[in-house]
C-alpha cells in the first residue's frame, strides 16, 4: 500500500505536492469515495480518479542490471556521473534501484518501479543470501575468514551468520579471492567487515541476490525479470518479514 499523493505523483499527475493539494481540495477519488485526507493509503487494485478521471497507472516493471564499476545506484547524480539508470533503455516507467551498490562496486541490481516491491525487499527483515565476490589486499587465514563467518560488530550491531570461502590466491602480490555471503545490506557492510579483520578490498562484485544470479549477463546488460521470479522474491520477503513478526 503506498500513499494516496505518491501514486498519483508517480502516475505522472503532478508533483507529490500539488497532488496533496488536489486531495485536499477534494478533487480525488478511491473507488468513487472523495479522500481528503493526505495519510489515505491505496493498493494496485484501487481505482483512482482526478475530477472525474481515471489515473494511468504505469505497467510495474522489475529489471535486472549487470552494474558496472563507476555508476552510481540512482536514478541521478549531481555530479553528473553515470547512473543506473542510463543503462536501460526502452523503458517508459520510471524504474528506480532498489537498495545500493557502491560507486566502485559491480555486480547485479535490480531496479523497478513497484514501490511495494522494493519496500519488501528492502525490509531489515528480508534476509536473502547475498553473495559478493572480493578481490583482497593480503591473504586471511581460516580464522581470519571463520571471523567474518560468526559476525562483526559494525557500528555497535553485530552482522548475521555469514560464510566465507577463499576462492584463490596470489602469493607474489599478497592479494586473494574471497567469496563473502551476507543476508543484511548495510551501507559499505562487505568493505567493512573485510576490512575489521585486516584485509582491505581492492575489488568487490555482487554475483547473486537469493536465487538470482547474473547468469549470462556481461557488464552493463540487463533483463527483465519472469513473472515466476517476481512473485518467488515476493513470496519469499513476504514470509520473512511475517514470520519473524510472530
Ligand atoms: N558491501 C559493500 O561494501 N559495498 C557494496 O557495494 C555492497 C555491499
Amino acid at each position: 500500500m503506498e500513499r494516496l499523493q505518491k501514486v498519483m505523483a508517480h502516475a505522472g499527475i503532478d508533483s507529490r505536492r500539488k497532488c496533496e493539494q488536489m486531495i485536499l481540495d477534494g478533487v480525488v477519488t478511491v473507488n468513487g469515495q472523495t479522500i481528503t485526507e493526505l495519510g489515505y493509503k491505496v493498493g494496485p487494485s484501487d481505482q483512482i480518479e482526478v475530477r472525474g478521471v481515471p489515473i494511468y497507472k504505469e505497467q510495474p516493471r522489475y529489471i535486472l542490471l549487470y552494474k558496472p564499476r563507476q555508476v552510481i545506484s540512482a536514478v541521478k547524480d549531481d555530479k553528473d556521473r553515470a547512473v543506473v539508470t542510463d543503462y536501460i533503455q526502452g523503458i517508459e516507467e520510471r524504474i528506480y534501484p532498489i537498495g545500493r551498490l557502491d560507486y566502485d562496486t559491480t555486480g547485479l541490481i535490480l531496479l523497478t518501479n513497484d514501490g511495494e516491491f522494493a519496500n519488501l525487499l528492502m525490509h531489515p527483515k528480508y534476509k536473502v543470501d547475498k553473495v559478493y565476490v572480493a578481490k583482497l589486499e593480503g591473504i586471511p587465514d581460516i580464522k581470519a575468514l571463520r571471523r567474518l563467518e560468526r559476525g562483526i560488530v559494525l557500528d555497535d550491531k553485530k552482522t548475521s551468520a555469514a560464510r566465507a570461502r577463499l576462492l584463490s590466491s596470489n602469493v607474489d602480490n599478497q592479494t586473494a579471492v574471497v567469496e563473502l555471503t551476507i543476508h543484511e545490506g548495510w551501507n559499505h557492510q562487505v568493505k567493512r567487515m573485510f576490512e575489521a579483520i585486516g584485509y582491505p578490498v581492492m575489488k568487490l562484485k555482487r554475483e547473486r541476490y537469493g536465487f538470482l544470479d547474473l547468469g549470462r549477463l556481461q557488464v552493463g546488460e540487463w533483463r527483465e525479470l519472469t513473472a515466476f521470479e517476481v512473485n518467488k522474491l515476493t513470496q519469499e520477503a513476504k514470509s520473512q518479514v511475517k514470520s519473524e513478526n510472530n
